[in-house]
């Protein structure tokens, strides 16, 4: 059991690589931590150098107590399981499970005892004989988990384990992995490049951009409260959208305007926007906040606009509509039962007080 702490860590590789730059974040005792962001973000980098496989160029690791900067990877307490699952071929599950514990020099009996638990946890005690070759992928993947667990380790890493399985046993494998956590309690951070994997998985998310973290934040927080564009577009599946406008006020009331569209924003948005007013802003609609009309009764005043219907994804439960407004392509995920044809245009309703503002040059949010 143990808590994580990184202080100001940033990795240069070679001259002008910065890979992860001044990472500062507490991960509690038990806490389950995912990482996220776009490909070369510096989220492996990251947990490398919390596993000591990679030096830190600056900065400070501590697991538990200790400061671990000069603390070789095997002597840190954590478990890792990586991507490839890095399995020995010639071994079999029994022999890759017990092997970390056969270096250390455990007792037969306490190897036994600590595979045959973490297989049934994990349910593979009928694969025990075999070799990785004669595996499925999902069956590697438990045994590379396997591996981990029998250690009892005080911090597991896992990074991007579950990119090599097929869409179905990744929701299955995700599951398991959440179980393991509150069964294991112990403290986990987990890479991956996968918005929902994050979403569903963290009691915590660290959202990566460019080397630098972006926020920090429980799931729904992050989805509702994104610090900048680049957060509110990455959290969120189909994304945010993004509409260029400018804020413009009429007595005490503050508009939305771009090309022929027309909102009007909430009152609570006013002392935050009043700065911005003439100013172009850009605004975030998230896809579920836009309606049909047809199925609302009263829409509110200034909460309307017109679109053009390009693509229709029925999905069953919902249906994706592509819109076109001005130059603009927009999503909006509406009811099953909204009934509009390609190329027709159509009037929509946008939940206001959910939309967010950002300014067009830092990205920040304004509101
Ligand atoms: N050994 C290395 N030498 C030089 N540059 C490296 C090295 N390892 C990683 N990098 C660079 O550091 C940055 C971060 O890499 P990292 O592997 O941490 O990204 P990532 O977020 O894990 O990406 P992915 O989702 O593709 O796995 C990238 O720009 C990468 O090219
Ligand atoms: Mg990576």
């Amino acid at each position: 059991m143990a808590q994580v702490i990184l202080t100001d860590v940033t990795k240069l590789f070679g001259e002008d690589v910065y890979a992860v730059q001044k990472f500062n974040l507490e991960i509690k005792d038990k806490e389950f931590v995912v990482i996220v962001g776009p490909s070369g973000c510096g989220k492996s980098t990251t947990l490398r150098m919390v596993a000591g496989l990679e030096e830190i160029s600056s900065g400070e690791i501590k697991i538990g107590e200790t400061v671990v900067n000069d603390i070789s990877p095997k002597d840190r307490d954590i478990a890792m399981v990586f991507q490839n699952y890095a399995l020995y071929p010639h071994m079999t599950v029994f022999e890759n499970m017990a092997f970390g514990l056969k270096l250390r020099k455990y007792p037969k009996d306490e190897i036994e005892k600590r595979v045959n638990d973490a297989s049934t946890i994990l349910e593979i005690e009928h694969l025990l004989k075999r070799r990785p070759k004669e595996l499925s992928g999902g069956q590697r993947q438990r045994v590379a988990v396997g591996r981990a667990i029998v250690r009892k380790p005080a911090v597991f890493l896992f990074d991007e384990p579950l990119s090599n399985l097929d869409a179905k046993l990744r929701v299955q494998m995700r599951a398991e992995i959440q179980k393991l956590h509150s069964r294991l309690k112990t403290t986990m951070i987990y890479v991956t490049h996968d918005q929902v994997e994050a979403m569903t998985m963290g009691d915590r998310i660290v959202v990566m951009k460019d080397g630098y973290i972006q926020q920090v934040d429980n799931p729904i927080h992050l989805y509702n409260n994104p610090a900048n564009k680049f957060v509110a577009g990455f959290i969120g599946s189909p994304s945010m959208n993004f509409l260029n406008g400018k804020i413009e006020s009429k007595g005490s009331e503050f508009y939305f305007k771009s090309g022929n569209i027309t909102l009007k924003l909430p009152e609570s948005f006013n002392t935050k926007i009043a700065s911005h007013t003439g100013k172009e802003i850009v605004l975030g609609i998230r896809p579920e906040d836009i309606y049909d009309k047809v199925f609302i009764a009263q829409p509110k005043e200034g909460t309307t606009f017109r679109a053009i219907v390009e693509v229709i994804e029925p999905m069953g439960n919902e249906i994706f509509l592509y819109l076109k407004i001005n130059d603009n392509s927009i999503i909006a995920r509406v009811s099953p039962q909204t009934n509009v044809k390609i190329n027709q245009e159509m009037e929509l309703v946008v939940n206001i007080s959910s939309v967010h503002i950002f300014d067009l040059e830092t990205e920040e949010i304004i509101v």
